[in-house]
């Protein structure tokens, strides 16, 4: 019978077989379930000669950054290294306006550029010590339902999901540079991720985070994406988020944050009218996201948290709440 702890074992015994004695591993972080999951198994596979990279976008959420380095760095030991490369990204969204598929390929493309340098001279390290031998491995933290979704959605019909990542990112490096995946969650459904994430001691918060877009916060803020605009959707929605916790709401809800929305409505503040930006909170349950619910929060707490906003977030007068099912609306709004 299959029980999550002869899963890990056998999972780990698989990775050191493909790996060999030397072998080594590199993959790419985004502090999100999958990917942590996946490098956590790998790290406890192979320790250091596994590679993880996380591509700070400039467009993560609040503090994300930092506390994603925190805790797979000195939580879970994890051989991590930190790209900072807001500024490329940031620069490069200005004046795309009303394109958001402009942005996602610009996000997607930019991630890849960065993400294979880094790589590059992990390799050339890696090359020189002498108790390792080539990266030869790429990790993906592919699901099954990925693998189902990937295969049922190939045609022309598709742009559903130009984020996917089954074969998307690697593709080139995996082309130009003789790089295997290994995949170790691809038999896996998110509930199973979640169980083997807490069997391998990573956090209850991590476990049960609500999924985060690779473009992040740039397919939040709708029409043109400037640090100004960034930095208000994200104070936004860490209000939002931590509002959602304190009332115990989060692990009932799916996936949820704020999105700044592209106009200005007039407002009063103290004893002054203003003329200034709209927050669109969302909030949905579902359980495969190919459909979803609203959660349905109670008057009080959306009252309070369009309160703090509109107090603690200089630029915005007003918040309204997203009452959109999917279908017809997606569960992100760009
Ligand atoms: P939609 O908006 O298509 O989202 O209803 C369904 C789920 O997919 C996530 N999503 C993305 N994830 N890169 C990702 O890694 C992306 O570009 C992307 N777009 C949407 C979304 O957050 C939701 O969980």
């Amino acid at each position: 019978n299959w029980t999550m702890a002869k899963f890990v074992d056998k999972e780990i015994a698989r990775i050191r077989a493909l790996v060999g004695e030397k072998g080594q591993v590199l993959g790419a972080v985004s502090g999100g379930v999958d990917s942590t999951v996946a490098a956590k198994l790998m790290h406890e596979a192979i320790g250091d000669r596994f590679h993880a990279v996380l591509v700070d976008n400039g467009c993560m959420r609040l503090y994300e950054c930092e506390q994603v380095k925190e805790t797979l760095t000195k939580h879970l030991g994890i051989n991590l290294t930190v790209v900072d490369a807001s500024d490329l990204f940031l620069d490069g969204l200005k004046g795309i306006h009303d394109n958001p598929e402009a942005k996602r390929k610009f996000i997607g493309s930019t991630f890849i550029d960065v993400f294979e340098a880094e790589a590059l001279k992990i390799e050339n390290e890696a090359e020189n010590s002498p108790k390792a031998g080539r990266i030869e491995w790429f990790l993906q933290g592919t699901l099954y339902p990925d693998v189902i979704e990937s295969i049922s959605f190939k045609g022309p019909s598709q742009t559903i999901k130009t984020h996917h990542n089954v074969g998307g990112l690697p593709e080139r490096m995996m082309n130009g540079q003789g790089l295997k995946l290994i995949e170790p969650l691809r038999e896996l459904f998110k509930d199973e991720v979640r169980e083997l994430g807490r069997q391998l001691g990573i956090p209850h918060d991590l476990v049960m985070r609500h999924p985060f877009p690779g473009p992040g916060i740039a397919i939040r803020v709708l029409g043109e994406v400037t640090r100004e605009q960034v930095a208000i959707a994200r104070k936004a929605d860490y209000i939002f988020i931590e509002e959602i916790r304190k009332a115990g709401l989060y692990d009932q809800i799916s996936q949820a944050f704020a999105a700044l929305l592209p106009v200005k409505a007039v407002g009063v503040m103290g004893d002054k009218r203003v003329h200034q930006q709209v927050i669109s909170l969302r909030a949905v349950q579902t359980t495969d996201f190919m459909t979803a619910n609203i959660f349905r929060f109670d008057w009080d707490f959306l009252e309070r948290v369009s309160t703090r906003i509109c107090n603690e977030v200089d630029g915005v007068c007003r918040v309204v709440y997203d009452l959109t099912t999917k279908p017809p609306g997606t569960i992100e709004m760009e």
